[in-house]
């Protein structure tokens, strides 16, 4: 039996009339930029996320991007980890900042926030927790340590839509506490558009109107420019397609979920294999569902030849990447991220997947011997 590591085939079958419904409404319509489904699906995105205002833009990178925009000042420090998807980084270098990376916890590959708190300088602006894989990043103690330092905190969503965390005894949603939170539609993404897309939730109405502006070249009125600003909208029929999926998420989200755990208890005592760790603060959406192994490359060649799809997400730390050469990191800097980069495997989790498809991917595991 084939497994794929993601299978959008098998989602599009079950919702395939509802979003084709809505997407000839648009092509009716013919109001392709900024119409009425990109609104509606700002305010249901930033309802979901607990956020009182959603900005639609042209995927996660410019979700990220455009917040930095608006704060940084050239050379501005901003902190983050250097365990997950560029874009993170590279958006902090696009908008004239200046990447800082600390190390990960081992158990969550979230930022460390004790590393956080002693790469604080007097030039750091922003910080930029990234949720991976799906869970969240501890925000109480990063906005405790912003709150202190006077720094703004962009969440980085992409992984993590609808990922909730218990922050003084009261559920938080991914998006909600940041100062403003990313989030990316990026098709394989817990929701997908078809193609890219992305979306800034704030608390903040003069960011939400800043980052408005900066989104239609800077200006509010028609051919007035207050500012430079670039052109990153959410199309409206990819609005559509994800209005349409939306109900959706949270019963893909706890498919994802049990599945997650399905495949914990069956691993639970398969050699040299490290199931994935959930803070007990953390409900997880699984985005990723990431098993570590010490012998995870010979484990991923097996896999794929038994038709089992998995991926790396990420091979390089980015304070290694070629581009970033000139921050001065060096080999051994972040030994976790670093670790985690040579021992994390990521195994198909996405919402169809049927028990036969499961117990294949379990047997392949368990059957691994090196
Ligand atoms: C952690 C993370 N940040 C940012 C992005 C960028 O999103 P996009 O691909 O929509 O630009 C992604 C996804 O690709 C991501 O996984």
């Amino acid at each position: 039996m084939t497994v794929p590591l993601l299978d959008l085939k098998a989602q599009h079958a079950t919702i395939r009339d509802e979003v084709l419904r809505a997407v000839q409404q648009v092509i009716d319509a013919q109001q392709f930029i900024l119409g009425p489904p990109v609104e509606a699906l700002e305010r249901a995105v930033a309802a979901l996320c607990g956020a009182r205002h959603g900005v639609a833009c042209a995927s996660g990178t410019d979700a990220l991007l455009l917040p930095l925009r608006a704060w940084l000042a050239p050379g501005d420090e901003v902190i983050t980890s250097p365990f997950t998807f560029f874009a993170t980084a590279g958006a902090i270098a696009n908008a004239g900042g200046r990447p800082v990376f600390v190390d990960i916890d081992p158990v969550t590959y979230n930022l460390d926030v004790n590393q956080v708190v002693a790469a604080v300088t007097a030039r750091t602006r922003a910080i930029v927790p990234v949720h991976l894989y799906g869970q969240m990043a501890p925000m109480a103690a990063l906005l405790r340590l912003a709150e202190a330092r006077g720094l703004a905190v962009l969440e980085d969503c992409a992984q993590a839509i609808g990922a909730r965390q218990r922050v003084g005894g009261a559920w938080r949603m991914a998006g909600e506490l940041g100062t403003a939170g990313a989030v990316s539609f990026f098709p394989s993404k817990n929701l997908g558009a078809w193609g890219d897309g992305g979306m800034i939730v704030t608390q903040d109405e003069a960011l939400a109107q800043r980052l408005r502006r900066l989104r239609t070249h800077g200006g509010a009125k028609q051919y007035h420019h207050d500012e430079v600003g670039t052109n990153s909208r959410l199309d409206t029929l990819q609005a559509a397609v994800l209005g349409a999926k939306l109900p959706h998420l949270a019963g893909w989200s706890a498919a994802r979920r049990a599945h997650a755990a399905f495949f914990s208890d069956a691993l639970r005592d398969a050699p040299g294999i490290t199931p994935p760790v959930t803070d007990e603060a953390n409900e997880h959406v699984f985005h990723q569902y990431t098993i570590r192994s010490d012998r995870r490359d010979a484990l991923a060649a097996r896999l794929k030849e038994r038709g089992i799809g998995c991926a790396v997400y990420y091979p390089k730390p980015l304070h290694l990447q070629p581009c970033f050469a000139p921050l001065g990191y060096r080999v051994g800097q972040f030994p976790q991220a670093e670790r985690a980069a040579a021992e994390v495997l990521s195994l198909p989790v996405y919402p169809e997947l049927t028990a036969d498809q499961r117990d294949a991917v379990v047997a392949a595991i368990v059957e691994f011997r090196p």
